[in-house]
C-alpha cells in the first residue's frame, strides 16, 4: 500500500495548482491523471485569466511565460446593431485587467514546473476508484504501468472535471445538484490569422451570438452560437466564415482576417453546481463541482479560486490541526460559485439568441443599451469580468 497526505485525482488546472500550493506549505501529494501528458497539454480550452488568477500564477512561480507571451487586456467590446461599445474594464475597476493566455499553455507551464520539482505526477492511470471516503484514511485504487495499486491518503481532492469519478463516488442523497442546460452550443475554431480586433468582441446578432478572441497576435479564436445537437461535419469552412462575417459585421472599416482553420469543435453549454462540494474526506474542486457556460470566461478562474480555499484549509489542518476551514470549504467556495453562476448566466442571456419571442428580444436590446450607456451597469459587468478580488467572495 502506497501512502501520501493528499491524493489528487486529475491534472487539469485544479489538480496541478493544488499540488503546487500544497508543496509550498510542505504538504505532500500524488496526482493521478487518466490521460497522457501530451493530451493534457494540447486540450483546447478557454484562455482568459482574471486579474487575481494571473497574479496567483505569478505567486506560485509559474507566471514567467504567461507574463512574456500572454496578452494583457484593459477592455472588451460589446457589438450589437452594427455598432461597437467598448467597456473600459481597467478604468472602471481601478486598474484591474485580464490576461489572454490559453489554458493549455498554463497546463504546460504547470506540468513542467511539477516535474522539475519532483512532484509525484502519474499520467495514463486507469480504473480509478475511491474507497472509505467517509473515514480518516480514504484510499484510491488505480491501475498504472500494468499494476493495480492502492494509495492511502489523509484527504482526497477530486480535481477530475465534470465527467470524472469523484463526484459519482459520493453516496446518493448526500449532495444536491443544481443544473440548467441551454438550447444552444458553441462552435469554436482556431484560425492561423491575426485577430482583427486587438480586444475581445462579444457580438449579439439576430442570427445568434459570435465571439472574436485570440491566442496570440498570429492566432484568432472564434465562436458562433449553433443549435445544441449540431455536429461539426455539418459545417464547411466557407459556411463558418460566412456566419462569422455576418454576425461580427460592424459599421465602418472592419473585417475578419480569414486564415486556415487549425482546430474546430462544438461545445455544449450548461450550468451545474454540486452542493456541498465535499463529503467526508473527499473535496471536489473546479469542474468536478461546477460548470459555467463559457460566455463569462470563468471556468478556469473559478477552479483557481476553489484551489486557493482548499490549499489554505489543508495548511490549517496540517500545521495547526484545525479542521474548521476544511469543514467550511464548500460553504466558502459556494459563495463565489453562485455569484459566478449568476454572472455567466447573465452574460449568456444578454448575448445569445434565445427563442423567437420578439418581446424578449427587445428587452435584451434594452439591456445591452443600458450596460453600454450607464457607468453603474458597465462597472457591474467590468468588475465581474476581471474577477471579484480573491477573498471578497471566497
Ligand atoms: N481519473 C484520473 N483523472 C481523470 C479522471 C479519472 N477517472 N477523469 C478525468 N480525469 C482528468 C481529466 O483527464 C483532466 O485532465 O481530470 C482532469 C480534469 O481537468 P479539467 O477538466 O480541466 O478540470 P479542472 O482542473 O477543474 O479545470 C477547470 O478546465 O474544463 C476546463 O472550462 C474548464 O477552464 C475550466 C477548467
Ligand atoms: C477564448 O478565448 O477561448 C474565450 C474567450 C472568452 C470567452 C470564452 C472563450 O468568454
Amino acid at each position: 500500500m502506497l501512502k501520501t497526505q493528499v491524493g489528487i485525482i486529475g491534472a487539469g488546472p485544479s489538480g496541478l495548482i493544488l499540488a503546487r500550493m500544497l508543496a509550498q506549505q510542505g504538504i505532500e501529494s500524488v496526482i493521478l491523471e487518466s490521460q497522457s501528458r501530451a493530451h493534457c497539454e494540447q486540450r483546447a480550452r478557454a484562455g482568459v485569466l482574471e486579474h487575481d488568477a494571473a497574479n496567483l500564477l505569478d505567486e506560485i512561480g509559474v507566471g514567467e511565460r504567461m507574463r512574456r507571451e500572454g496578452l494583457v487586456h484593459r477592455g472588451i467590446f460589446l457589438r450589437f446593431d452594427g455598432c461597437d461599445h467598448r467597456i473600459d474594464m481597467a478604468e472602471l475597476t481601478g486598474g484591474r485587467t485580464i490576461t489572454v493566455y490559453g489554458q493549455h499553455e498554463v497546463i504546460k507551464d504547470l506540468i513542467a514546473a511539477a516535474i522539475a520539482d519532483g512532484q509525484a505526477l502519474h499520467f495514463d492511470v486507469a480504473d480509478v476508484s475511491l474507497n472509505d471516503i467517509d473515514s480518516d484514511a480514504p484510499t484510491i485504487q488505480y491501475r498504472h504501468e500494468g499494476e493495480l495499486r492502492v494509495l492511502q491518503c489523509d484527504v482526497i481532492a477530486g480535481c477530475d472535471g465534470f465527467h470524472g469519478v469523484c463526484r459519482p463516488s459520493i453516496p446518493d442523497g448526500a449532495i444536491r445538484s443544481f443544473a440548467r442546460s441551454y438550447p444552444f452550443a458553441w462552435l469554436g475554431i482556431l484560425s492561423a490569422s491575426a485577430p482583427a480586433s486587438a480586444e475581445l468582441v462579444y457580438a449579439r446578432h439576430e442570427r445568434g451570438f459570435a465571439l472574436q478572441s485570440m491566442r496570440s497576435p498570429e492566432v484568432t479564436r472564434l465562436y458562433i452560437q449553433v443549435p445544441p445537437d449540431d455536429t461539426i461535419d455539418h459545417w464547411s469552412d466557407d459556411q463558418i466564415w460566412s456566419e462569422l462575417n455576418t454576425r461580427l459585421a460592424v459599421d465602418g472599416d472592419w473585417s475578419l482576417n480569414r486564415g486556415p482553420i487549425v482546430q474546430r469543435g462544438i461545445t455544449p453549454m450548461r450550468s451545474f453546481v454540486a452542493d456541498p462540494m465535499q463529503f467526508g474526506r473527499l473535496f471536489l474542486v473546479g469542474d468536478a463541482a461546477h460548470i459555467v457556460p463559457p460566455t463569462g470566461a470563468k471556468g478556469m478562474n473559478l477552479a483557481i479560486a476553489d484551489v486557493r480555499v482548499l490549499a489554505a484549509a489543508l495548511g490549517a489542518f496540517y500545521t495547526k490541526g484545525d479542521m474548521r476551514p476544511l469543514d467550511t470549504y464548500s460553504a466558502t467556495c459556494l459563495r463565489r460559485v453562485w455569484n459566478v453562476q449568476r454572472f455567466s448566466a447573465w452574460m449568456t442571456q444578454l448575448l445569445h439568441r434565445i427563442g423567437d419571442d420578439p418581446f424578449a428580444a427587445r428587452v435584451q436590446r434594452a439591456e445591452l443599451e443600458y450596460v453600454t450607456s450607464s457607468r453603474a451597469a458597465a462597472t457591474a459587468l467590468a468588475e465581474n469580468y476581471v474577477g471579484l478580488p480573491f477573498g471578497a467572495l471566497a
